[in-house]
């Protein structure tokens, strides 16, 4: 074989490398790129991996239920300079006014270059926690708390109906719980959590998840939580694990001697989905401010249920007055939501009393 052959090869595979490299660089890959955020924080990164991703390993945690898929919408963030154009996949979680903004899912984008970007000052408080769990429970056939110690760090400062997020270990999976503990138990945090059929989470959760388990945890997140300075009369409305940030919010303000006039409707399809009835009940008994409404909407006949009956949208719709001064916190699926401020909006609820977690 001719001596040059190889040489020839090496040169061509240098210039192939040459030719890489400068492509690299012209698209902001490679190098030292920095992040500034808020105007006031600067990351150094090297690789070009997704903005949710390097904010991670730089312990900032932005929300991410499905871990990165395009799938949730949960990782929004302001991107000001840098970070190229909105994907496709980005298209169906941001509304005009979001896109006119710089609204942007963090896990669609690569830090290609240098950014500026903006986001919510308490998700600088998120941390990740290695928890261990110290309790589970049955509520109801298909509903469990779970209770996680703090092990480090030991403390987590959250306001009552924020949630947390767990990460399923040896799978890639990440999902959004309300905290339902009392925000001044900081060193545990309780989650009360539904099995939803073939759902990877809960599965996990109610299959194999042991007292003893190590699970990380980060949090807190979330803008549902109490408006701790109002003093408006508050109507709550939940289904289902719903109940889990009503509850923490109602721990808060029986500490405080239940200052404010509080109405909870708490919706289930027969007496086998009713939890914590006894709590709330002896609740509103200490509290005359408080009133606990549960209601079915499929009782069966061996419930001798006595009290509401009927979708919990008729239910509000019947017990309820005038709403112009008073506060919203609404959770649970997102058609028992936007159904509910149908109703709401009938009674006059002002739109920016109305405060809701969508369990999607
Ligand atoms: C802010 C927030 C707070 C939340 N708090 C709670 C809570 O306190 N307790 C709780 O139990 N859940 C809560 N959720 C829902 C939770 O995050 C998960 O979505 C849910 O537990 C399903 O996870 P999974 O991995 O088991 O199901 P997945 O594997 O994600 O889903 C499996 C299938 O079930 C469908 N599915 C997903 N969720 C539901 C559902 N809720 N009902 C019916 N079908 C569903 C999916 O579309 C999919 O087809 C909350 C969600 C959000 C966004
Ligand atoms: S993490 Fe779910 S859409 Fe980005």
């Amino acid at each position: 074989m001719n001596i040059f052959v190889p040489i020839i090869l090496v040169g061509v595979l240098l210039v192939i490398a040459l030719i890489l490299i400068i492509i690299d660089k012209a698209l902001g890959g490679g190098g030292e790129k920095m992040i500034l955020i808020n105007d006031e924080k600067v990351i150094p990164v090297t690789s070009d991996d997704s903005l949710l991703n390097i904010l991670s390993s730089h312990k900032i945690f932005i929300p991410s239920a499905c871990g990165g898929k395009a799938t949730c919408g949960f990782c929004k963030f302001q991107l000001i300079e840098g970070g190229g154009e909105i994907k496709p996949t980005e298209l169906p979680f941001l509304s005009q006014k979001e896109k006119e903004e710089g609204i942007r899912l963090s896990c669609q984008v690569k830090v290609r270059d240098n950014m500026k970007i903006a986001i919510p000052k308490e998700l600088l408080n998120a941390k990740e926690y290695k928890t261990r769990v110290s309790h589970i429970e049955d509520l109801t056939y298909d509903i469990k708390l779970v209770r996680f110690e703090l092990i480090n760090p030991t403390e987590m400062h959250f306001k009552p109906g924020q949630y947390a997020q767990i990460k399923v270990p040896g799978i890639d999976v990440i999902r959004a719980y309300s905290i339902a503990s009392h925000p001044k138990y900081n060193n545990q945090i309780e989650l009360i959590i539904r099995q939803v059929p073939n759902g990877q989470a809960t599965t996990f959760v109610h299959k194999a998840l042991e007292v003893g388990d190590k699970i990380i945890l980060t949090g807190p997140y979330g803008d549902f939580y109490l408006q701790e300075d109002s003093d408006r009369e508050m109507i709550c409305i939940a289904g289902g694990s719903g109940k889990a940030p009503i509850r923490s919010i109602l721990y808060y303000l029986r500490d405080q001697g239940m200052p404010r006039k509080v109405k909870y409707f708490f919706g289930a399809k027969s007496k086998r989905d009713l939890y914590y009835t006894e709590e709330f009940e002896q609740l509103s008994k200490e509290f005359p401010n408080f009133e606990y409404i549960p209601a079915l909407s499929e009782p069966k006949p061996e419930d001798n249920w006595t009290g509401e009956v009927g979708l919990i949208t008729d239910v509000v719709d019947r017990n309820t007055k005038d709403l112009s001064e008073a506060e919203a916190y609404l959770c649970g699926s997102p058609g028992m939501i936007n159904a509910c401020i149908k109703v709401l909006n009938r009674h006059q609820v002002k739109q920016e009393n109305v405060f809701y977690d969508s369990f999607s």
